[in-house]
Order: structure tokens, then C-alpha cells, then sequence
């Protein structure tokens, strides 16, 4: 039995896409696991492989990415608590919620600790959380982290729902616990989920991009049917180009990568875009302060954004401010702004992705268009605003378009990990 036959194998079992994770990665777990099975070659291996079901979660587990930590994306956290906040309002209807990978559980928690910062009632907020990986699920169970699971600046969560067990571990509260129900599931076994399921909203993030097309396409299929008919759908920043064509439409969130069921029936599924393909085994992000507002800062470098002309003795924080504006709704005084900082400071990258975030979030797509392609003028490797030009290509149906955009961000992402 040679690589392509595990590789086929693990492609069927749970959608893995070999070249997803990087050369090597498959070759190197089966290499492994051989070691640890003293397989005496790889055909023996495979025999075992196929005759036990534990050495089957065995290799799985060799070779799932469980990459997590808390408030990861956090603007959709935000965005969530902010769209639900009429319903916490409102009574005591319980908010049903799934999260699917959870990997080692840091984003259901998030996901209970944004909701009890936000008001909930832990006894309102069901969160069912869902992963193939055992090992990750006992981690999850056990709810104790260390520093890597605590990224950025902005900790005060940690301090709410954490208490200190030194040796820099922390162990969860129970209360946020309490909230989430964790299980061992194949997102390809159809079943695992009760056929009503009904969640206000599912986290599918960062696991699309580890599949190839079709199974893109049938896990999708799953969440529609997990999803209430106008629950949000959130995925991981890099999978939304997809779902657009599968019979989503954007929330209209700024960077919360949120998604709603269409009214209107999807296009055939031989439609769907080629899936863009993060980086393998992306790089970690630069730790980035937690903030309240989902009107992200772009990661773009200092030098884009700096003044045009030299800087005054105070720091001008009208985009700082604008992004606040636009956070809390206040689209049109947002807009005044951006167009005061350009008029004043001259064009730049961060100013005029900002103007296209806000166009967005207002439907004028045309107007977002145009300033993201602005800032790409001015910056050619400004990620995000390549990301979002290619959801409003995507979202006009210039698929073409689309994908060249993600591969040019594909390729700065690559080149900047
Ligand atoms: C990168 S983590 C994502 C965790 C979290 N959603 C996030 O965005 O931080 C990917 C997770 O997907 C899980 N996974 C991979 N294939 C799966 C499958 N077929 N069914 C369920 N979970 C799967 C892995 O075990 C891993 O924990």
C-alpha cells in the first residue's frame, strides 16, 4: 500500500484533502503509526488499519489540525451576541447553538463566556460542540488551558470565567461549562445530528478548508440541515467564498464571516467555485488586542496607514473612531469620516478598506468594490481587502474574478507565515 492509498483512505473516512496540511503530513502520521503498531511494512499497516477501528482513530488523530484558542475572530463573537441580543431580551426562549469542530473546546466556551458577558442566563444557552478528534475532546472535557490558548491582548475574559492553577495553567469556571455539550462526531456520518436540530446558529469554522470540493459541498449540506431557517451560518474567514454559492447570502457583518439562508433555491452544485485553499497549516496570527467592535483593523503594515503628509502633534483617531461608528451601526457617520481622513491625509490602504467595509455593511457593493480595489492599488497585498473583493465578485457571480483574488491572498499569506 503506498501514500495515495492512505491518503484515499483518510479523504473518505473524514474528508481530509491531503495536500491541505502540507506535503509529507499523511506520509509522516502513517510512518508513525507504523512505529508505534510495529508494522513490519506498510501493507501489514494497512491490514491493521482496516481490521481495527481504534487504529482508526489512531491515525485520525495523527493527523487532525486542532488549532484553536479563545475569541479566535472575534468579531463574530460580537456579531452573534449583538444579533441575539432581541431574543436574551425578550424572555426565556433557551439559544441553541452548535459548534462544529470544537477541537479542545476553546470556541464553544467563547462562545458560553461572550453570551454570559453579554447577559445570558447560563441556564439559556445550549451549546452542542462536536469533534472526530477523542484527544481533543478529553482536553475540552478537562477545560484546562495554557498560554497558547489565550491569544492577544485583551484578557479580561480569562479573569471572569478563569481561576489560576499556576505553572501558568487556567481551569475554566464550571458555569461556562455548564453550558457546553461535548461529543465525538464525523461531520460525514449523516447522522450524528438529530434530524430537526434546529441551532440558531453554527460555528462551522476552519474545517472546510481542510476538505476538497465535494466534501465541501455535502458539509454544507449538513449544517443547512442543523440550521434554523434564519439562523446564522459563521465559518472560518478563509471558507466564505463557498457558501455563497451554495445558497447563502453575507449577513452583511462586518468580518464576521456570517451567513443566512437564501430564500431563493441555490444554483446547481456543479456551480460551486473551486474551494480557496488556505496556506497549509496556516500560520498563527499576530496576537491582536480583543476588542468589543467587529470592524476589524487590518493587519496591514504601519507604513500603509501612516499619514501622507507629516503627522500633526496629535494622533488623528478619526478611523479609530469611524470603526467604532461603524460597529455600532452609525453607517453613514462613519463614512463622513473616512472621507474626512483621505481628504485630509491623502489616500491610504487602511482608510479606503475601512470605506469598503462600510459600504458593504450598507449594500452598496459597488461603492465597496471600487475601495477595495483602491486599497489594493495602493497596497497589492492587502489581504483582507483581497478577501472581500472576492465575496463581491463572488456575490455578482464573476466566480473568475473571485478565485484570482483568494489566490493572490493565498500567496501574500503564504509569503508573510
Ligand atoms: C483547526 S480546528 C478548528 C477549531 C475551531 N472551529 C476553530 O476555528 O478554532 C479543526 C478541527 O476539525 C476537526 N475535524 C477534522 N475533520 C473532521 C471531521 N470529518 N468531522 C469532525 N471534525 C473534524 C479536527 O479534529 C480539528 O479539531
Amino acid at each position: 500500500m503506498d501514500a495515495a492509498g492512505f491518503e484515499r483512505w483518510l479523504k473518505t473516512t473524514m474528508g481530509l484533502d491531503a495536500s491541505s496540511v502540507g506535503p509529507g503530513v499523511v506520509e509522516r502520521a502513517v510512518a508513525g503509526r507504523m512505529r508505534a503498531t510495529a508494522s513490519a511494512d506498510a501493507a501489514a499497516y494497512w491490514r491493521r488499519l482496516l481490521a481495527q477501528p481504534l487504529e482508526q482513530q489512531e491515525l485520525i488523530e495523527a493527523v487532525v489540525v486542532p488549532e484553536t484558542w479563545f475569541f479566535r475572530g472575534v468579531e463574530a463573537f460580537d456579531a452573534l451576541a449583538r444579533a441575539f441580543a432581541p431574543l436574551q431580551a425578550d424572555g426565556a426562549r433557551t439559544l441553541r447553538l452548535l459548534s462544529l469542530p470544537c477541537s479542545t473546546g476553546e470556541e464553544p466556551y467563547t462562545l458560553a463566556m461572550a453570551l454570559i458577558d453579554a447577559g445570558w442566563a447560563p441556564s439559556r444557552l445550549r451549546i452542542d460542540a462536536f469533534d472526530i478528534s477523542q484527544r481533543a475532546l478529553a482536553k475540552a472535557a478537562h477545560a484546562v488551558y495554557g498560554a497558547n490558548s489565550f491569544r492577544g491582548r485583551e484578557l479580561g475574559y480569562r479573569e471572569r470565567h478563569f481561576r489560576a492553577l499556576g505553572h501558568g495553567r487556567w481551569q475554566l469556571s464550571a458555569q461556562a461549562r455548564g453550558c457546553v455539550r461535548l461529543h465525538r462526531a464525523n461531520v460525514l456520518d449523516i447522522d450524528f445530528l438529530p434530524a430537526q436540530a434546529n441551532y440558531d446558529a453554527v460555528f462551522c469554522r476552519n474545517l472546510l478548508i481542510y476538505f476538497d470540493q465535494d466534501t465541501q459541498v455535502r458539509t454544507v449540506g449538513v449544517l443547512a440541515r442543523a440550521l434554523a431557517p434564519d439562523g446564522l451560518l459563521f465559518v472560518g474567514a478563509a471558507e466564505t467564498g463557498l457558501l455563497l454559492s451554495l445558497g447563502y447570502a453575507s449577513a452583511q457583518i462586518p468580518m464576521a464571516a456570517a451567513f443566512r439562508r437564501q430564500r431563493t433555491p441555490p444554483p446547481a452544485l456543479a456551480a460551486a467555485p473551486e474551494p480557496w485553499r488556505a496556506p497549509a497549516l496556516a500560520p498563527l496570527p499576530a496576537p491582536r488586542p480583543r476588542r468589543a467592535a467587529p470592524v476589524a483593523r487590518s493587519s496591514a503594515p504601519a507604513a500603509a496607514a501612516a499619514p501622507a503628509t507629516s503627522p500633526a502633534a496629535a494622533p488623528d483617531t478619526s478611523l479609530e473612531q469611524a470603526r467604532r461608528l461603524a460597529d455600532h451601526g452609525a453607517f453613514d457617520r462613519a463614512a463622513e469620516l473616512c472621507q474626512n481622513h483621505l481628504r485630509t491625509h491623502g489616500p491610504s490602504a487602511e482608510a479606503l478598506y475601512l470605506t469598503g467595509l462600510i459600504h458593504g455593511a450598507t449594500g452598496l457593493d459597488a461603492r465597496a468594490e471600487d475601495a477595495f480595489r483602491k486599497a489594493l492599488y495602493l497596497q497589492p497585498d492587502h489581504t483582507e481587502s483581497l478577501m472581500h473583493l472576492a465575496l463581491l465578485l463572488d456575490a455578482k457571480g464573476d466566480a473568475a474574478g473571485a478565485r484570482l483574488m483568494r489566490q493572490r491572498a493565498s500567496r501574500h499569506r503564504g509569503r508573510s507565515g
